[in-house]
């Protein structure tokens, strides 16, 4: 499939601005949507609106196939069943679910909440508040000088005392991947369950939550193609039984009384008040196109602008490149212009049409521990290219003088 095949079923990456098209290198943030995800949403709202699981008319029930299909490509797309796929409204709401449920009901004083530094703040936020709860303790799993988790560094830190182990499956800033066998199998061997962020990792890889052997996946819809608003926690089914409900409201319950209730069975009872069916559309259309493009060729296509992206960056001498080049990573590279702050970097290039992120990242302690305040990221998808990077370089190479700088 050629560059320009794939980018045109992205329509924002075809609109040109003063003859100019974007180079978009912030799909770490969200991914562009091809044509076919925003045509399911629309249809859903020209041909099925209504309120799915509510109405016994033909819309309602169009509306509650919609979205109950929804469901099952997301079950069948990471080989789950789907009473077990829990629709929020992102991985974060996912991973706050999992927190003041599971966590509330079995976390202790003296107990142990294991992370890694990679941390987006979603899957470190909800422990720190869990464990400042509950008098547990939130403790790190940092990297070496090589960007590895050693077994050494786990098998000091994850102790039997450690109730919950949570980690990004890859990191939203460096691209680099966790070490999932290791560490699931150490959270088996301690007792502990399991939480894995995959918002970064599932746009680029095959997620199959049995391979995996995790207790609970989160992941988010807008990174993957589809729409805003609408993510995954999938869990596991004695785990997901035994837990109480997170948001109480609408369509949740079994039966209410004045006084009490009792709840509804999966996934019914983690998804209060009206959903959205139109993404769950968006969604189902998504999945469709990742499984009509591939993940071999997902992956063939962006380790190749990756890949050349990396050598042209090093090759700059007024970029900084952070993070190791020596082991795989996915989707981002961070750099700086030296002497320049990120953002005035990502305004300069702005203007040239090329979109990357600049900022923490939502990572401000992995940050610290790079020795950053902040950086510019390029994230990358299946519909980059290398001229995308060629364009990110030329652009770079404006910024320290635009800003009244010389060469490095
Ligand atoms: N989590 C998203 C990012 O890394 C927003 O940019």
């Amino acid at each position: 499939m050629t560059d320009e095949k794939i980018r045109s079923y992205f329509p924002q990456l075809m609109s040109e601005r003063g003859g100019i098209r974007p180079v978009y290198l912030d799909s770490a943030a969200t991914s562009q949507r091809p044509e076919e995800v925003i045509d399911a949403i629309s249809s859903f709202y020209r041909n099925n609106n209504a309120n799915p699981h509510r109405g016994t008319y033909t819309e309602a029930e169009d509306a509650t196939a919609v979205y109950e299909k929804a469901r099952t490509d997301t079950a069948s797309f990471i080989g789950a069943d789907a009473c077990d796929i829990i629709f929020t409204r992102n991985a974060s709401e996912s991973i706050n679910l999992v927190a003041y449920t599971w966590g509330m009901e079995n976390l202790r004083e003296g107990d142990r909440v294991v992370i890694t530094i990679m941390e987006h703040h979603s899957n470190l936020l909800p422990w720190q508040r869990l464990c400042r709860a509950k008098g547990a303790e939130l403790v790190y799993l940092y990297m070496n000088e090589d960007f590895e988790i050693t077994d050494r560094e786990i098998d000091e830190k994850v102790t039997s005392n450690t109730k919950i182990l949570a980690f990004t499956h890859v990191s939203n800033v460096l691209g680099i991947m966790s070490p999932v066998k290791k560490l699931t199998e150490k959270a088996r061997e301690v007792g502990a369950v399991t939480v894995v962020d995959c918002a970064q990792s599932i746009p680029h890889m095959k997620v199959d939550v049995k391979e995996m052997g995790a207790d609970f996946i989160a992941f988010s819809a807008h990174k993957m193609f589809g729409p805003f608003g609408l993510g995954v926690l999938w869990g596991r089914n004695e785990l997901l039984e035994e837990m109480p409900p997170f948001l109480s409201g609408g369509e949740m319950i079994e039966y209410v009384r004045e006084q009490d209730a009792t709840w509804a069975p999966l996934p019914a009872k983690y998804e209060a008040g009206t959903q959205d069916p139109a993404a769950a559309a968006g969604f189902s259309a998504a999945l469709s196109f990742i499984q009509r493009i591939g993940y071999d060729e997902i992956g063939k296509r962006e380790k190749a602008v990756y890949d050349y992206a990396v050598e042209r960056l090093k090759d700059l001498s007024c970029v900084e490149l952070y993070g190791p080049f020596d082991i795989e990573r996915y989707g981002a590279i961070p750099f700086n212009v030296k002497d320049v702050h990120p953002h005035d970097t990502a305004t300069v290039l702005s203007a040239d049409r090329v979109c990357v992120r600049a900022g923490h990242h939502c990572a401000q302690p992995l940050l610290k521990r790079m020795g950053l305040n902040s950086c510019c990221r390029a994230s990358f998808s299946v519909y980059n290219s290398k001229e995308d990077v060629d364009r990110l370089c030329e652009s770079l190479l404006k910024v320290r003088s635009q800003l009244g700088l010389g060469d490095v």
